[in-house]
């Protein structure tokens, strides 16, 4: 399966650690893609109209996309891992901790294509403040779930992790640990994981 990726994004992260945990890793031969919203990859187009990384290409060349659906299709797939996706009650909490994390990593894409790509003229402040209070709302609902998500390993632990990476790596200046004690002391353990340690973010 080969997966379309770039090793800044947190979005394939969060697949590549699933990936990981599962034990699938050796299974996805990775595709390097350099796209931004104003260049688009032609590849990456053919199979995935929309143009968003990760997407996956399967062996009968059909593409899955995007990362939830990735992650719960390699979570379908025999492995020796634990399940990402588990069953009952517990599915919702995980499913919402995924969609909470993602919704942090979408703004906060977003606000590193505002500081980076857009021209100066163009920003609107007041946008980007408005992202930034997502993140801020989204870190303190986290905070308070902090013991819920303590010992778990499955696509919601793993987005968070992902989410949270991804602001120490784009966003250093804005602590994201002041006044949240309890999920910096659980990313503290989990960014040890050995799936984390081996797809961290490229310095830059
Ligand atoms: C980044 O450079 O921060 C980035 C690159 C690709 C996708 C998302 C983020």
């Amino acid at each position: 399966m080969q997966l379309f990726s770039a090793a800044a994004s947190p979005f394939v992260r969060k697949v590549l650690v699933l990936a990981h945990e599962t034990g699938l890793i050796e299974r996805l031969e990775l595709e390097p893609v350099t796209i931004s919203p104003i260049s688009p990859d032609a590849r990456l187009n053919a199979g995935n109209p929309v143009g968003k990384i990760p997407s996956l290409m399967l062996d009968d060349g059909s593409a899955l996309y995007d990362s939830p659906v990735i992650c719960e299709y390699l979570d379908s797939l025999d492995h020796d891992g634990p399940r990402m996706f588990p069953g009952g009650e517990a599915r919702w909490v995980a499913l919402r901790r995924q969609a909470l994390a993602d919704g942090i990593m979408d703004a906060a894409v977003l606000c590193r294509y505002e500081a980076a790509l857009r021209p100066e003229p163009l920003r609107w402040d007041e946008w980007a403040s408005n992202q930034q209070a997502k993140i801020s709302r989204a870190l303190d609902a986290l905070e308070a779930d902090a013991d819920g998500i303590a010992g778990t390993i499955d696509v919601g632990a793993i987005a968070i992790g992902c989410a949270l990476g991804y602001l120490d790596f784009r966003f250093a200046d804005n602590d994201w640990r002041r006044g949240r004690p309890k999920l910096a002391a659980w990313y503290e353990g989990f960014a040890q994981r050995p799936s984390m340690q081996q797809t961290r973010p490229p310095a830059g």
